[in-house]
């Protein structure tokens, strides 16, 4: 990279545009190793592109230069060895330290170099550099942006980095699948998850049992109530709300995610929440119930496929044929969590397949059914990932928290377990020999309320507040090396249930999803709580810029309120963001920064009207709560 006459190119530019100095980075997931040099470069707004050991046409270099645009940008290609601003290079020598995702990034004073061992590496390399960049370069156009020379070596500490989305509770279109994808990438995640069936509804096309669309995609539009008060369909009432993917849609979104380093992991669940299925297919089912697509709240969820009947069988191989067509990922999940076995007990199909089988019973015939499914597709050159209740369940307890067989001859070891009702289910798939995902419910879960519910829009429960989606560890302290090499990493799940429209999808991911991406990415030891609220705040003028919702709950107050006597109790008033004020009022009025300033726990009468207004660097975070002392 030759030395250009910087000074004077920055001057005259600065003179027919804008120009940013960037004085301090702010990079999610925090990198490994990040260490700010001498000087700065000021990247002009046509940057000169060269490329070394890539071609011009691959999908990174098509990516990085359309991003740019997108950003107001003309970049150029030109040759290696001309004068450059950033220089794009593929290794030819593989830089061990780095790995297949890792990238190192510097700013110097003569240019930007973006190096990796793979083209993912390089697209990393540029969601970094991208995070570099002022936090509305896309909607401003600068003329010249200074950058502080650094130096980054970076590489993730886990292979799987993973997010779920279930578009079969509530329907999300491809459009918002893509922009799914796309906060994805931007956090250098990379497996999504994308949970196509489920008692609500079929989301996969299907040729062979095309009933599935006709009948199992569509459900009665109910959307306006929340879930748990959604009325049953009345007879003869026509099904509006649904709809399932195309077979160009999906291929569109597997290249879509391939060329953002993210692989397209779907998900059948089987043998439970079937009710999709055995409403359009009811000879699926052990007994004569007429089942429909469920509506509102399903629970428990009865519709199990009949594990006796040889047509299960043809059925779900013919289904995995058309999902191996349509993904070419290694993984395919089938999902096994939460299967109701009252039906199979009462099945004369069901019972003696467990004869004839020498199983022990309807758990065993669960594993014996995933094993089968495991077989076929192994066949076909893929692997299952299966919730933790594919390790086999202890008899009877068919959702109980956390507990799986020690091991499990009938699902063999190249499974993959996911464990979500906690961390001791995968540690136990783990000391079994399984690889695992981690994914526990109580850091996870961004269904679950950000906040006090009681200012929340409805979720389905729980209490994940960012520090705790933050203290997500997939290898808990104390967690031998044996074990720890079987644990592939983590990732977040959104369940539907109560989140009907995109921008409350985003409401809910957002900014959460920012604290799993560190836990997944960065090293342990490089994990501050402090460091990564600072970050989040500028992340969420990233995130607005490019138009996604995101939620403020880790700025609402957490009242514990003791009672002391009849009279009086005891108030105690936390947000969880470090240097957050919180000004106060008890005489109804609103209040201001003028009000009386929370400093620590504080006797009032019970019944009195506390209202609370948070104040972070300044800005006040728009609504004041009310609470009334109890
Ligand atoms: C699950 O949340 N039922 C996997
Ligand atoms: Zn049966």
């Amino acid at each position: 990279m030759k030395k250009i006459v910087l000074a004077m190119a920055v001057a005259v530019l600065a003179s027919c545009g804008r120009v940013a100095t960037v004085t301090e980075y702010n990079v999610v997931p925090e990198p490994v190793q990040m260490l700010v040099g001498e000087g700065s470069y000021a990247l002009k707004g046509s940057p000169r592109i060269s490329i070394e050991g890539i071609g011009q046409n691959s999908p990174t270099v098509r990516y990085i230069t359309k991003s740019m645009r997108s950003a107001h940008m003309h970049p150029s290609l030109v040759e290696v060895g001309s004068a450059s601003d950033i220089d794009l290079v593929l290794n030819d020598t593989v830089d061990a330290t780095i790995g297949d995702e890792g990238y190192v990034l510097e700013v110097s004073t003569s240019g930007i170099r973006l190096a990796a061992n793979t083209e993912r590496g390089l697209f990393y390399a540029y969601q970094t550099l991208v995070q570099m960049l002022p936090t509305d370069v896309m909607k401003v156009k600068y003329s010249s942006i200074v950058l502080p020379a650094c130096r980054v070596v970076d590489y993730p500490r886990f292979a799987w980095r993973g997010a779920h989305l279930d578009v079969c509770r509530h329907f999300f279109d491809a459009k918002f699948v893509k922009k799914y994808l796309d906060v994805m990438a931007a956090y250098k995640l990379n497996r999504f998850h994308w949970h196509l069936t489920d008692d609500h509804g079929w989301r996969l096309p299907s040729e062979r049992w095309p009933r599935l669309n006709s009948v199992g995609s569509w459900r009665v539009e109910r959307s306006i109530a929340t879930w748990n008060e959604q009325e049953p369909a009345r007879e003869g009432e026509r099904p509006t709300y649904g709809g399932f993917f195309t077979r160009e849609e999906i291929a569109d979104i597997v290249e879509y995610a391939a060329e953002r380093g993210i692989e397209v992991v779907p998900e059948v669940e089987l043998p439970g929440h079937s009710s999709a299925i055995l409403a359009s297919y009811p000879q699926l089912a052990c007994d004569d119930t007429a089942y429909a697509v469920a509506l509102g709240r399903y629970w428990p969820p009865k519709a199990i496929l009949c594990a006796g009947n040889d047509s299960v069988l043809t059925f779900l191989y013919e289904v995995m044929d058309e999902v191996c067509e349509m993904f070419p990922s290694e993984y395919i999940h089938i999902g096994g969590d939460e299967a109701w076995k009252g039906n199979w007990k009462r099945c004369q199909k069901c019972q003696r397949r467990i004869r004839t089988e020498h199983l022990t019973g309807e758990e065993q015939l669960q594993s014996w059914l995933v094993g089968k499914v495991q077989q076929y597709v192994a066949g076909k050159g893929k692997r299952i990932i299966g919730w933790d209740e594919i390790m086999g369940m202890k008899e009877g307890r068919w959702t109980s928290d956390g507990e799986v067989e020690e091991d499990n001859p009938l699902v063999s070891k190249d499974a993959v377990v996911m464990s979500w009702r906690g961390v001791q289910p995968g540690l136990t798939a783990a000391r079994a020999g399984y690889q695992v995902i981690m994914c526990p419910t109580k850091h996870c879960y961004l269904d679950y309320y950000q906040a006090d519910r009681r200012f929340e829009p409805p979720a389905i429960g729980g209490y994940t507040t960012m520090a705790k989606v933050y203290e997500f560890d997939p290898v808990p302290a104390g967690v031998d090396s044996q074990l720890e090499k079987r644990v592939m990493g983590g990732q977040c799940n959104l369940w539907t249930e109560f989140i009907p429209t995109s921008q409350q999808a985003e409401y809910m991911l957002l900014p959460r999803m920012l604290a799993i991406s560190e836990c997944v990415w960065s090293p342990r030891e490089k994990k501050d709580w402090n460091r990564f609220r600072r970050k989040v705040e500028e992340h969420k003028d990233r995130l607005r810029v490019k138009g996604y919702n995101y939620g403020e709950g880790e700025f609402t107050p957490r009242l514990t309120m003791r009672k002391v006597n009849e009279q009086t109790a005891t108030v105690a008033i936390n947000t969880e963001v470090p240097n957050t004020y919180v000004f106060y009022t008890t005489d109804g009025s609103t209040p201001t920064r003028q009000s009386d300033i929370y400093v620590g726990p504080m006797n009032l009468a019970r019944g009195t009207h506390l209202k609370t207004l948070t104040v972070y660097k300044d800005v006040e975070r728009d609504t004041v709560y009310e609470f009334i002392v109890e």
